[in-house]
């Protein structure tokens, strides 16, 4: 059997930090209340000059310095972004380019902070048919140009970056005990499309718009839906809670984290941690903290990891890898 194992990553943050001390100058907020309700002290905002593709290109240079893979053997890129640098091209055709990749395929996917699993299960997909060797994965936010400034009960939250996972093809047994992605689950209800959006688009206002979001509903929709996939997940495989090594959960929120990590039964120890110093980045979560904990030798080859997101849409959906 084919599967997708994971041989490099990398991840950038754009320089600038904005403290929650910073936004108090911005809106009327707290430190305290910023702390208490979602566990983020800081986040990294691009520099004007820094696009979503700039991000991208240097999360996707790093994971593929990691890997000691060459720019010419990768024949795919799957890009998941809901601030792509334009409305077209996709994000990823620029990054193909200044990587200086003149073949393969590249597009972007989107589905807003659970993007970045989807592209991970679409670049698993195309492994396993047999229709890319090597892949490069990226998740790549600017959310800093579609935040309200003047809302605080958005634009304290999400925040920019970009992470990179580069697969291969290999050849494994087709149990638990294969290296890569062992299993998928992707899911989406667009009924509440309405809870959490951009209030602008090409097709409706001409505009880029502003993000919006009823945060107690989304809130409530994450637990409920997060808990339910990782279920699905851990039962498609036949694995118990206590066999997965690291939860490497969307960063939206530490409250949500640990209520999926309660639910689990994992202690906080195996759960990575980024919200506290990038917020939300959105697609890029995922592989921001990824990279963090195989850069600082939390995740070790061999271990089994629960990547987990809830977004937009509202979509979710969770994978199980083998490091
Ligand atoms: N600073 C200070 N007060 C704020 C504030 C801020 N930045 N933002 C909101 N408040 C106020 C509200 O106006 C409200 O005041 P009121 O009681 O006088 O009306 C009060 O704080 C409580 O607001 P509420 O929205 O009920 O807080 P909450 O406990 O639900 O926390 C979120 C708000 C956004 C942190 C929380 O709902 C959340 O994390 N939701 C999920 C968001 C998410 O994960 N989104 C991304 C999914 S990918």
């Amino acid at each position: 059997m084919i599967r997708s194992v994971v041989v490099g990553c990398g991840s950038y943050l754009p320089e600038r930090i904005l403290t929650n001390a910073d936004l108090e100058k911005l809106v009327d907020t707290s430190d305290e209340w910023i702390i208490e309700r979602t566990g983020i002290h800081q986040r990294h905002i691009a520099a004007d000059n820094e696009k979503t593709s700039d991000l991208a290109l240097n999360a996707a240079r790093a994971a593929l310095a990691d890997a000691g893979v060459a720019v010419d053997e990768v024949d795919l890129i799957v890009l998941a972004t809901s601030t792509p640098d334009q409305t077209f091209p996709a994000t990823a055709c620029k990054v193909q380019a200044g990587l200086g990749m003149t073949r393969g395929f590249a597009f972007d996917v989107q589905a807003v902070c659970s993007g970045f699993i989807y592209a991970l299960a679409t670049a698993d997909n195309f492994i396993k048919a047999g229709q890319a060797k090597t892949a490069l994965v990226i998740g790549a936010e600017t959310f800093s140009r579609i935040l309200d400034w003047t809302d605080r009960t958005t634009c304290v939250l999400f925040a920019d970056g970009a992470g990179a996972l580069v697969l291969k093809a290999e050849e494994g047994r087709g149990d638990n005990s294969d290296r890569g992605v062992l299993t998928t689950h992707l899911h989406s209800d667009g009924r509440h499309h309405d809870l959490l959006y951009v209030d602008g688009g090409p097709s409706s206002t001409q505009t880029t718009g502003h993000l919006r979001m009823l945060g107690k509903e989304v809130f409530r929709h994450a637990v409920v839906n997060l808990a339910e996939v990782v279920r699905e997940t851990l039962d498609a495989v036949g694995m118990q809670p206590s066999e997965i090594d690291w939860l490497v959960p969307h960063q939206a929120n530490k409250r949500i984290i640990d209520g999926t990590a309660r639910k689990l039964g994992l202690s906080t120890d195996r759960v990575v941690l980024t919200v506290d110093r990038h917020g939300n980045t959105s697609a890029a979560s995922v592989p921001l903290a990824l990279a963090e904990a195989v850069k600082d030798g939390r995740i070790k080859r061999g271990d089994v990891l629960l990547l987990e997101a809830m977004g937009g849409g509202f979509t979710w959906g969770s994978a199980l890898v083998r490091w």
